[in-house]
């Protein structure tokens, strides 16, 4: 499903309806990674059909490993063990992805083969030193320009074990870390600031590698060969972060989210929306794949601003743009801080959703790490989302709640991780059109 480049968001009625949301971006790209250096077949199912994690299976393809795609959401994939990868001369395309990049970065840095990785004009200006200088600690050479991608790795280093203090609290970081440590001599120990979304640790424990993890440390041995497992992915909590917001605001709106993975350092926007006032009741919770998993059933409240607890943020880094939105709909003011990490995202979301919403008539005082979030009315007008799938996805709930209708520009790249969205949002009460 082709996403249009920009919409008009009308604002809709009452949201109802049972809604299915894509599978997790997260997940899907380290299944894709964990199962090619498996030994023995993985099965995916769940898999996110979305560019990013696309990217990552094709890139796989490039190195070597036969991945079917027997069907929408299915994926199996052929490991081919720990050192079977076989380099690629031509560039490894990234996209948009920038887990793809950081993980691959460590995970091709204990290859016997040269890699580069690309990436396209928002990924080829994110940092990429964050994720260079841990691995070359670890003995890893990665050339880059300056601090940023095309990244040359060079293979054939002998990477050794090594204690990783990280400075900023991130998933991918750590993620590139421990995969690097698998090809490592001996222990490779990882901690980081604040604890960050655990999927790499608790999938290699699937996998069968004894990675010993708890909140904010993780430690591996290099050389554990991993076993192909099946993987179940969940719904991913980001996308379902529009719709919990889109039917908290709406008046007379009731939507089930169903089986949206609720690991616990994902759920920050849960917290603060409920903080916030709003009415989202967990159901039918169960464990799949070793991931928690519920049924969200949200219902129209009004919310209240808030001072966002900064102990939140890293638990909802991707749900910010959103919350934006709900701020800017609530009664009174928001204030978010600790959140600087925002500008080095697929766009700088404080700098773009703060424009976006001023251009709605809402008043937004951006600060470095933050804002400050005044709600009031939200009138229609244009906006630019950039190319940031997910600043996209939230104007697109202003445009639900504005007295205009609001005009998005540059919304292709909601097919990075969420395809579909144009679809599902109008069928259970957006207003969207080209
Ligand atoms: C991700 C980690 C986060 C998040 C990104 C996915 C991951 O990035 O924003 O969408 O899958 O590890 P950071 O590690 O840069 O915070």
């Amino acid at each position: 499903m082709t996403q249009p480049a920009s919409w008009i968001a009308g604002s809709g009625h009452a949201l109802h309806g049972d809604v299915i949301v894509p599978g997790d971006k997260s997940i899907s790209h380290r299944a894709i990674m964990l199962g090619a250096i498996a030994e023995g077949e993985t099965r995916i199912e769940g898999f996110l059909e979305g560019e990013d994690t696309r990217a990552t299976a094709a890139i796989f393809r490039q190195l070597g490993v036969r991945i079917d795609a027997p069907s929408e959401g299915v994926r199996i994939v052929h490991g081919v063990g720990l050192h079977g990868l076989r380099g690629s001369n031509a560039p490894l395309d990234c996209g948009n992805a920038g887990t793809a990049m950081r993980l691959l970065t460590g995970l091709l840095a204990g290859q016997a083969f040269d890699s580069t990785l690309v990436g396209d004009v928002s990924l080829s200006q994110r940092p990429m030193r964050r994720v260079i200088d841990p691995l070359t600690a670890m003995g890893a050479r990665i050339e880059s320009s300056d601090g940023r991608a095309p990244l040359h790795i060079r293979g054939g280093q002998r990477l050794k074990g090594a204690r990783i203090d990280l400075t900023v609290a991130s998933a991918q970081l750590k993620s590139a870390v421990l995969l690097a440590g698998l090809y490592a001599h001996g222990e490779t120990r990882v901690s980081e600031p604040h604890p960050t979304r655990d999927y790499t640790e608790r999938m290699l424990t699937a996998f069968g590698v004894a990675c010993e993890f708890a909140p904010g440390v993780a430690g591996i041995h290099g050389g554990a060969a991993l076993q192909g497992t099946d993987v179940q992915v969940p719904a991913d909590l980001s996308s379902a972060a529009f719709f919990l917001v889109a039917a908290t605001l709406v008046p007379g709106s009731e939507l089930l989210l169903r089986q949206v993975g609720m690991n616990p350092r994902r759920t920050g926007l849960l917290h603060v929306l409920r903080l916030m006032g709003a009415d989202i009741a967990e159901e039918a919770a169960s464990m799949q794949g070793g991931e928690p998993v519920c049924d969200l059933r949200v219902r129209h409240a009004p919310l209240h601003g808030i001072e966002v607890p900064v102990e939140h943020v890293p638990d909802m880094i991707d749900e910010f743009p959103i919350l934006f939105v709900a701020a800017a709909a609530a009664m009174g003011v928001t204030t978010i801080s600790g959140a600087a990490e925002l500008r080095v995202k697929e766009s700088d979301r404080i700098a773009v959703m703060a424009k976006g919403l001023v251009a709605l008539g809402v008043r937004v005082d951006e600060n470095p790490d933050g804002a400050v979030i005044h709600g009031g009315p939200i009138g229609g007008g244009h906006v630019d989302s950039v190319g940031d799938h997910r600043c996209a996805m939230s104007f697109a709930v202003a445009g639900l709640l504005a007295e205009g209708p609001v005009r998005v520009a540059d919304c292709a790249n909601v097919a990075t991780s969420f395809p579909g969205f144009f679809e599902i949002a109008n069928g259970c009460g957006f207003a969207l059109a080209t």
